[in-house]
């Protein structure tokens, strides 16, 4: 069967959500723009629609092969992957393996400290407020989820953590941190969502902790385009 894009439901900055012919499947179209800090940094970054589509669509098949429930159903070209329809949990859940951007910022320590723990922390979804950092018990206070599936949410970001940590160090890659987005399918259950991509995580090269991520954008490294082909080839040994 093949599946073409109807009406746009949704335009986020980096991609579009379409809804097909059927109801509970979508169609995800990766664009090439970047933007930074809420968006007040703004830029396109060559090819990242179809390099994000392919990192994306390569971590997820891992992760449904060692038993992640996730929204991902297949990709079908360069730019579009069909996904099942969820309603996104707004809440954005961020993973630290060391101690990096925002969170060695507000510590005051140097980024690239490991901590002893790993640490799990809750965002709110919501662009007019910058997707403020909460904790479980404001997330439950605003509606976004209840206490048990907070609980479930991250158990599962915790297997998620282990399972990316062993794909990237296979390649020589650490995971320094990452985000991730839950949702809920048409029958209420609760599976892992939106892309998984170096916009989205910060990845450095184990030998020389070179930033191969959107940090390269963010800073105005160079060579952004650069580390997210290096990312896909290195990411394209191992699958
Ligand atoms: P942070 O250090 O800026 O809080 O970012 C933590 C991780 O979350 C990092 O891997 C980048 C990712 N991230 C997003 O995916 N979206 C965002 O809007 C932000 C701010 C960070
Ligand atoms: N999602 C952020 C933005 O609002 C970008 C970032 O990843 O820092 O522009």
């Amino acid at each position: 069967m093949s599946y073409e894009k109807l009406e746009m439901l949704y335009e986020g900055k980096a991609k579009q959500v379409y809804s097909t012919a059927d109801p509970n499947l979508i169609i995800i179209y990766y664009k090439d723009d970047a933007t930074a800090f809420n968006a007040v940094k703004r830029g396109t970054i060559e090819d990242k629609g179809s390099l994000n589509n392919e990192i994306t669509a390569l971590i997820y098949e891992y992760l449904m092969a060692q038993g992640i429930e996730t929204h991902f159903v297949k990709k079908l070209n360069d730019r579009e992957q069909l996904c099942k329809k969820v309603s996104i949990v707004p809440l954005e859940v961020v993973t630290r393996n060391i101690l990096a951007g925002s969170t060695a910022r507000i510590l005051g320590v140097e980024e690239g400290t490991q901590p002893p723990n790993i640490i799990y922390e809750l965002c709110y979804k919501k662009d007019a407020l910058g997707d403020p950092l909460i904790n479980e018990h404001h997330a439950v206070a605003l509606g976004a989820a209840t206490y048990d599936e907070i609980k479930y949410i991250f158990s599962v970001t915790e297997k998620i953590n282990t399972l990316l940590k062993d794909l990237f160090i296979k390649e020589d890659i650490i995971l320094v941190d990452f985000k991730i987005e839950f949702g809920k399918d048409s029958t209420g259950k609760i599976i892992l969502a939106d892309e998984i991509t170096p916009d989205t995580c910060r990845l450095w090269d184990k030998h020389t902790l070179k930033k191969l991520d959107k940090d390269r954008f963010r800073r105005d490294l160079g060579d952004v385009r650069e580390a997210y082909v290096e990312i896909l080839q290195r990411l394209k040994k191992t699958n």
